[in-house]
């Protein structure tokens, strides 16, 4: 459906009501997921969506949500919260035909590879709908972590026995996980992690923001309130009757902008600097993204900002004009409206990122929303600091010897077959990654494909060390014939041969900054340093089996949500010093 741009407001997902009283010394959420309806543009009919709910402490017969997405969970750093997580889905997939063809090997979806693959799904044939909430980015123990094989369906069929917390307090939809807050201020989100099906999962609409606040940081002047604004990015497509239309294969001009699960819409902003939380929550698209003035406006059409945060939290300033978001990524911006006359519109645009990156394939979105210059500032002026004056908590760069473990990870597509794995081996084996606690590491993703994958991992911040470029055909060959013939660890093939230029720095948006997702471009080796191996041990608010215990098992994955869930994923375990 072709529609009218900027007529919608962006909508401001609410924030969620903790109830302190249920688990003292926490903050408590109890969290529903739900089918609703969603008007996505007010051209479009109503559509079937799936979202969260939180219960309201005040006011029971008022709970927090729109229908789409789910409420801001909105956290204190340090002081840990405590949410109860409830399946009430329907026990029909919104996108049963995809469930259906996974069901059934359609060999154009997930053609099987040859043993020793095993099934994504542990579920029994007659389960079509599991789910499980993971808060991406926070430094959680793994039962609370909401991990695939954490799963659990709207009849309470569970992938594997309940490993969470509280467990004569749940029923077998429902799960308890303990989020301990000790992460920088930043904005995580919580999104589903369901075995296999993450990908439809977060399409129906199961995602939302988590917001971690500092109180120290209500003197560094960053704009607050209504002028801090979450922008969650994601693309769909839709029937002509508005529903939603999973089409795998996104056709040319059916691709559509939303923001906060409205298509293209528009923010009335006063005179005054903003600060703008972009978060990348499509399935698979990168979007390269910059402010477009009119000419009459600026003489140079395109708005400078700064970049004031990452994924992990807040870094020193840098100036920039656009930058490269992939699914999962954060950028933290503040964008200077000041010196905007009043009428004045910019335009969010993506002015040349293909869904897939750098490829391209799929259709092009350009326009994306508007902000629209109304007012004077209010409420006696802008008294936030200027960017340029800005101090902001800086990080140190991890310390990195010629004696650091390196650890590679092959995103690896045998030529046969459409699934991809990390070094040939299929989520579903166990973890044959062994990490000390508290060492430093550095992992190599070697990509020999020819689009970039975001890496995401489980628990830690880390940094990029850098790139290099590699001979891709080269190494992608080697590598078969080494998968073909056996493995035998003596004839893996070694990296260092394949390298065909110096390393490359990080980008200066990457630089000094913490990271939970990177970019992993294509026929290139993308190195990042990890020294967060310290899960957390401590108890929540006084739960038993809140803290971690070694060995403890994460994931890290390809966060192009297709990707992971066929089969881009695997574990990683952090040990003990007896191990
Ligand atoms: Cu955002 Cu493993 O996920
Ligand atoms: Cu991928």
């Amino acid at each position: 459906p072709k529609l009218t741009k900027y007529v919608d407001p962006l909508p401001i997902p609410r924030t969620a009501i903790s109830d302190p009283s249920v688990y003292p010394g926490a903050d408590y959420y109890d969290i529903t997921m739900r089918p609703g309806t969603w008007k996505f543009h007010q051209e479009l009919g109503s559509a079937k969506v799936w979202g969260y709910w939180a219960a309201n402490p005040h006011d029971p017969r008022k709970p927090i949500g729109m229908g789409y997405l789910g409420p801001t969970l909105s956290v204190t750093r340090d002081h840990p919260t405590v949410v109860k997580y409830r399946n009430e889905l329907p026990t029909t997939h919104l996108f049963q035909f995809v469930i259906d063809k996974i069901r059934n090997g359609d060999p154009q979806l997930t053609p099987t590879p040859p043993p020793p693959y095993k099934p994504i799904q542990p579920f029994p044939a007659n389960v079509n709908v599991w789910n499980v909430v993971h808060q991406h980015g926070g430094f959680t123990a793994p039962q609370s972590d909401g991990m695939p094989l954490q799963s659990f369906s709207p009849d309470g069929i569970r992938a594997e026995p309940y490993s969470g917390l509280y467990p004569s307090r749940v029923k077998p939809n429902e799960s308890i996980c303990a989020y301990t807050n000790h992460d920088r201020s930043c904005m995580l989100w919580y999104h589903d992690h369901g075995m296999g099906m993450t990908s439809v999962n977060v399409y129906a609409g199961l995602a939302g923001l988590y917001r971690v606040g500092d109180p120290a940081d209500d003197r560094l002047g960053l704009p607050r309130g209504e002028f801090e604004v979450p922008l969650i990015l994601q693309d769909r497509t839709f029937h002509p009757d508005g529903s939603l239309a999973y089409t795998m294969t996104l056709r040319e001009g059916e691709d559509t902008p939303i923001v906060n699960g409205k298509a293209y819409p528009y923010l009335e902003v006063e005179q005054r600097r903003y600060r703008l939380r972009v978060l990348n929550a499509s399935n698979e698209r990168f979007w390269r993204l910059r402010f477009e003035v009119p000419e009459d406006v600026l003489p140079q059409p395109i708005l400078p900002f700064w970049l004031i945060g990452t994924d992990g939290g807040l870094r020193s300033p840098l100036q920039m004009l656009n930058f490269l978001i992939s699914p999962a990524e954060r950028y933290d911006l503040i964008v200077d409206f000041t010196h905007m006359p009043i009428g004045t519109k910019i335009k969010l645009t993506n002015y040349n990122a293909p869904v897939h990156y750098p490829g391209g394939g799929g259709p092009e979105i350009s326009e994306i929303m508007e902000f629209h210059v109304t007012k004077r500032p209010s409420g006696g002026g802008d008294r936030s600091t200027p960017p340029k004056k800005l101090e902001l908590p800086t990080t140190a760069p991890i310390k990195v010897t010629a004696r650091t473990r390196r650890r590679e990870w092959v995103l690896y597509q045998h030529k046969l077959f459409t699934t991809m794995t990390f070094n040939a081996v299929p989520f579903m084996e166990p973890s044959e990654d062994f990490i000390k606690a508290g060492s430093t590491e550095i992992w190599e993703y070697i990509n020999p494909n020819h689009d970039a994958h975001p890496m995401h991992v489980h628990l830690v911040n880390f940094q990029v060390l850098n790139r290099q470029p590699i001979d891709a055909a080269g190494y992608q060959d080697q590598y078969e014939k080494w998968i073909d013939s056996g493995r035998k660890p003596e004839d893996r093939p070694v990296l260092a041969n394949y390298l065909t230029g110096p390393p490359i720095p990080p980008d200066p948006d990457e630089a000094l900054s913490r990271k939970d997702t990177v970019k992993s471009y294509p026929e290139t080796v993308t190195r990042i340093v990890i020294n967060e191996f310290d899960p957390p041990t401590e108890r929540i608010a006084g739960l038993p089996g809140s803290g971690t215990e070694l060995p403890a098992t994460y994931v890290q994955h390809c966060h192009i949500l297709e990707h992971e869930d066929d089969d881009l994923m695997r574990p990683w375990t952090i040990v003990g010093d007896d191990h």
